[in-house]
């Protein structure tokens, strides 16, 4: 017997991606999904960089571009959600077709090159909800025909301070030619150089110091990690997100949609997005925060990247497949594990498999 969200999920696979995608979001907004309640579970309750997350399970950045199911996100069961990437002026992005499945590998190509309303229009939706309970952070980029990309993501921080619970600057969009190299040495010394000063001059002003994130590619040298680890250290930044999409493209069984251009996600990205996660914990130490994402599809694979060094951790593609009770069952399960664990909280097993991920070949 199918359930009435998998025949919804099978009705969606009818469209192409970014059409089921828009009606997903139209399905949020109309409320007619049955919100999931689970009961909160302390051993699953977390703080980092100062936040108070219910679990440490998210909705990733991608999904809500726009800020418009932020609340209904959350009323899924996620502890946090990350809307964006924004870019200060609308930008429509690439040409459609410009998102495909890969429903046996349980994957995603996207090449959306960051098409969203602009700062303006969710900032607009954001501080409708000022006041409502949830945590919600804004995830800055910079537009395509910007000239001073490290301008457009000070814009954010400025723009979105009064109503972000944290920040992430996303460096690692493959679909924005040039972007990916603000992670090298340089480059993003000067682009946290200025963010974090813009965000201590708002911190001062609104007497609230708003966490900073930096989200990077899972494709990067061990030298390229390096050069990231000391220059995010040597800044006030408060944590990573490990990682964007890749550009590789190993094990996938549909060799045609293979060759579309854009980033992977979904199944295939977890082995290398979580030997990387691995490497920059190893690099940043026990103390800067870190959030796990790629390829999570399940309660055992949530909990595998906290294992591998992850504070919190993310998705997106999986629940593509697998439907909006996703989250939820994932929340629950990592209940049931920590059961097994007997662990008083699920922050005791970061790092518990540490070497495993280091010694991973990927
Ligand atoms: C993304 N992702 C993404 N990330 C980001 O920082 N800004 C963005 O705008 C987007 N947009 C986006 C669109 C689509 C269609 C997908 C599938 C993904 C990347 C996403 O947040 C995440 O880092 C990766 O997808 C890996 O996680 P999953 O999808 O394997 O769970």
């Amino acid at each position: 017997m199918l359930d009435f969200a998998s025949l919804a999920r099978r009705g969606l696979f009818l469209f192409d991606a970014e059409t089921a995608h828009g009606m997903s979001v139209a399905a949020l907004k109309s409320g007619l999904l049955p919100s999931c309640r689970i009961s909160p579970d302390p051993r699953l309750a977390q703080t980092v960089a100062g936040l108070s997350f219910a679990n440490p399970l998210g909705m990733a950045a991608g999904y809500d571009k726009n800020a418009e199911v932020p609340d209904a996100l959350l009323s899924l069961g996620f502890g946090f959600a990350e809307i964006g990437t924004l870019t200060p002026k609308p930008q429509s992005g690439n040409p459609k077709p410009r998102i495909f499945r890969l429903v046996d590998d349980m994957a995603v190509i996207n090449r959306l090159g960051f098409n969203n309303e602009g700062h303006d229009a969710a900032y607009a939706r954001l501080s409708a909800r000022s006041g409502k309970s949830g945590l919600v952070g804004v995830n800055i980029g910079a537009n395509k025909d910007a000239e001073d990309r490290i301008a457009d993501y000070v814009a954010g921080i400025r723009r979105f301070y009064p109503v972000a619970s944290y920040f992430t600057a996303n460096i690692s969009s493959p679909n924005t030619p040039g972007l990916r190299d603000l992670q090298a040495r340089e480059s993003l010394a000067a682009l946290l150089s200025a963010v974090l000063a813009a965000r201590q001059e708002e911190a001062l002003r609104a007497g609230r110091r708003i966490p900073v994130f930096l989200k990077i590619a899972p494709d990067l040298t061990e030298e390229g990690m390096d050069d990231i680890a000391e220059v995010a250290l040597a800044h006030d930044l408060d944590g990573l997100i490990v990682s964007n999409t890749t550009l590789a493209r190993d094990g996938l069984s549909d060799p045609v949609v293979a060759k579309e251009a854009g980033g992977l996600s979904g199944k295939p990205l977890f082995d290398k997005s979580t030997a990387v996660l691995a490497r920059m914990r190893k690099r940043v130490g026990r103390d800067l925060a870190i959030i796990g994402v790629g390829g999570v599809s399940s309660a055992e694979t949530a909990l595998e990247k906290i294992r591998a060094g992850a504070d919190l951790v993310q998705l997106y593609s999986c629940m593509v497949y697998e439907g909006p009770g996703l989250p939820a069952r994932i929340v629950r399960g990592l209940s049931g594990l920590i059961d097994r664990e007997e662990v008083g909280n699920i922050r005791e097993l970061r790092d518990s498999r540490l070497d495993y991920w280091l010694s991973a070949k990927v």
